[in-house]
């Protein structure tokens, strides 16, 4: 299987040997399972284009592993634990062609990104591209516990009966949660919510960043946001201590917030697509005030 730097994928063996960053999630684990390759993914903040990171990929398929013995490459749409980066058109759509000329099956992994986190049921449908296999969970059941892989009907029927299954697979309460949710989710327009409030918080960082250097990016997909924190210079060098500190700050301030990226440094907004405006106003102003304090 080919997956990416940066990319999250799970705590099982396979889930911790696809994912692409050694702290903290591979820290301390392994051996990992074999014959699992990484390539870039394109940050355009870092200057790795859609072009590069194809380019890699052919490159990875020319010395490491021939596409006829890759089964799947793996890819979340927008990396979530990664750093918010969010995978081009451009990228998708190439990845998506090459995956196909190989006969290699294409996974998205949209278990952060799903459920209309970044403005589609789907991340992959802003590149208009239709994967093979499809991984749900998160706010699919809006809370309760429930994941689903969903693909192609001669993938899917691939196991025997029985093949597939676990002790709680199919839990009857998650799967009604699940069923309510995709009416909410029509019924309260949730999708165009989730743009609305992600354009309203958007051009607040935006703001912030005008008035602070210290924030590099600020880079998501309809409500999936986050910003990049960096030490003022030229170099963009990753500045983790500052984005703990902040989230400390933010929290002091009564606003939850999380670290993610490969070097910590990047604070992302996870709030409900069923969030006020007034909330996402308070969480600027909140955000804003720890900024003042921990930058003095
Ligand atoms: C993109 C992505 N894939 C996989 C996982 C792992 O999901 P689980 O913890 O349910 O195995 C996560 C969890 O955060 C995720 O964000």
């Amino acid at each position: 299987m080919i997956a990416f730097r940066g990319g999250f994928h799970g705590r099982t063996l396979l889930g911790t040997t696809l994912t692409g960053m050694s702290q903290p999630y591979k820290q301390n684990f392994g051996p990992f399972a074999p014959e699992v390759f990484h390539t870039p993914y394109p940050n355009a903040y870092r200057g790795v284009t859609s072009d590069m990171a194809l380019k890699a990929l052919e490159e990875l398929l020319a010395t490491q592993v021939a596409p006829e013995r890759v089964a799947a490459i793996i890819i979340e749409p927008v990396q979530g634990d990664g750093g918010f980066l969010s995978a081009p058109v451009e990228f998708l759509q190439g990845l998506r062609a090459l995956t196909e000329k190989h006969g290699i099956v294409l996974i998205l992994d949209e278990i952060q990104t799903g459920f209309g986190r970044t403005g589609k049921w789907f991340g992959f449908q802003h590149a208009g591209i239709q994967p093979d296999l499809v991984t749900v969970a998160k706010s699919l059941a809006g809370g309760l516990p429930l994941s689903g892989v969903v693909g192609k009907a001669d993938i899917m029927d691939a196991p025997l009966p029985g093949g597939l299954g676990g002790t709680y697979g199919g839990n009857a309460l998650s799967c009604a949660a699940a069923l309510a949710v995709i009416d909410a989710f029509e019924e309260e327009k949730l999708l165009a919510r989730g743009e609305a409030l992600g354009e309203r918080l958007r051009q607040g960082l935006l703001r912030l960043q005008s008035r602070h250097s210290q924030i590099g990016d600020v880079r998501g997909t309809g409500f999936m946001l986050a910003i990049e924190l960096i030490k003022n210079d030229q170099a963009r060098t990753p500045d983790a201590d500052l984005n703990q500190r902040l989230i400390d700050e933010a929290r002091k301030g009564g606003l939850l917030v999380i670290k993610c990226g490969v070097y910590r440094n990047v604070l992302r907004f996870l709030a409900p697509l069923v969030a006020t405006e007034a909330q996402v106003d308070e969480a600027l102003q909140i955000l804003e005030a720890a900024l003042a304090r921990v930058l003095n």
